[in-house]
């Protein structure tokens, strides 16, 4: 069976790696982002700025014109990804948890996919943008964001069964999103990881039996530039939470700016760029019974297409 075939019948080729350099992929985002979605915003400036420096610094090194649109696209959590994970892994008509849901980007998609989407972010901010985007694409039915805390799920007012979770947690203190203290992005690693591991639980714990959970990760490293593990943690705290380890799958992602960093970490400490994310799907209950309750793969079809 060729990679065509395979996309029509699962969207992308269903393999552990996914490329998100790849044309295709890079035309289907576009297509996304033309809906409107903007999930860049509702985050503080300062936690764009940096990137937007470096970017603006390698479109200069190049002689290339540098448009902030660029940039700020390079935040936005990845709306194929979404579609995929989504299409992959719930139900049309399921609902979908995201116990940390930044950008609008997931509530959107999942939304346009048929599905309802229930986001839960610490920040009112981002909260009042997303919901401003759902509305502005009339899903804000569908698409569904509560302020509150992750780590007191129940206390922030999430209730009922889902059929999936779907979520990309703070990677510790890489980027402190909020000053709140209950922001978990603003506590040292061991204090990050309890939180962490009690927003797994009370997620799980509202996961229906044979649905799957996916939690999109990365690796990042402490002061002393030690990898912390993070992607390991994440999979012990859903063993614990009862949520077996099912597909490990890596999202390969675009270099960015990173040509223009890598030599001087290389020559000064042999760290290699960085250019992929992890995508570690769990299963709870009896995967053939939760693959059943997924049904057929549905992509989603662009108005103009
Ligand atoms: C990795 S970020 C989301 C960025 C993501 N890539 C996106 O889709 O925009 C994680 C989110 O977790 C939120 N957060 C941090 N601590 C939280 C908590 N205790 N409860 C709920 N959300 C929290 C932050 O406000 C942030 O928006």
């Amino acid at each position: 069976m060729g990679k065509n075939a395979l996309r029509e019948s699962f969207i992308y080729p269903p393999f552990s790696v996914l490329d998100a350099r790849s044309r295709w992929w890079q035309d289907r985002k576009r297509q996304w982002l033309d809906l409107g979605i903007e999930s860049g915003k509702g985050r503080k400036e300062d936690l764009l700025k940096g990137y937007a420096v470096s970017m603006a610094r390698w479109h200069q090194i190049q002689g290339q014109d540098h448009k902030p649109a660029d940039w700020m696209e390079k935040s936005v959590f990845d709306p194929v990804l979404t579609e995929l994970l989504v299409a992959w892994f719930s139900p049309k008509g399921g609902r979908v948890l995201d116990p940390f849901a930044g950008g609008s980007v997931r509530g959107i998609v999942s939304a346009l996919l048929g599905r309802t989407y229930l986001g839960v972010d610490i920040s009112e901010e981002q909260i009042i943008e997303n919901r401003r985007q759902a509305e502005a694409l009339s899903v804000q039915k569908e698409a569904r964001w509560k302020q509150g805390d992750a780590v007191r799920l129940y206390k922030s007012g999430v209730r009922g069964w889902f059929d999936m979770i779907l979520t990309c947690p703070p990677y510790g203190d890489l980027e402190k999103y909020s000053d709140d203290p209950a922001d978990i992005s603003n506590m040292p690693y061991e204090l990050f990881l309890g939180g962490f591991r009690q927003a797994v639980k009370d997620a799980a714990a509202r996961l229906s039996p044979d649905r799957f959970a996916v939690f999109v990760v990365g690796d990042f490293r402490d002061k002393q530039g030690i990898n912390r593990g993070f992607v390991a943690d994440t999979i012990q705290a859903c063993k614990n939470a009862e949520l077996q380890f099912y597909n490990d799958g890596v999202l390969v992602t675009q270099a960015g700016s990173l040509p223009m960093r890598v030599r001087g970490m290389f020559e000064a400490s042999r760290k290699l760029g960085k250019t992929h994310q992890n995508v570690l799907v769990f299963v709870k209950g009896d995967p053939k019974r939760a693959t059943e309750h997924v049904g057929h793969v549905t992509p989603f079809t662009f108005p103009d297409s």
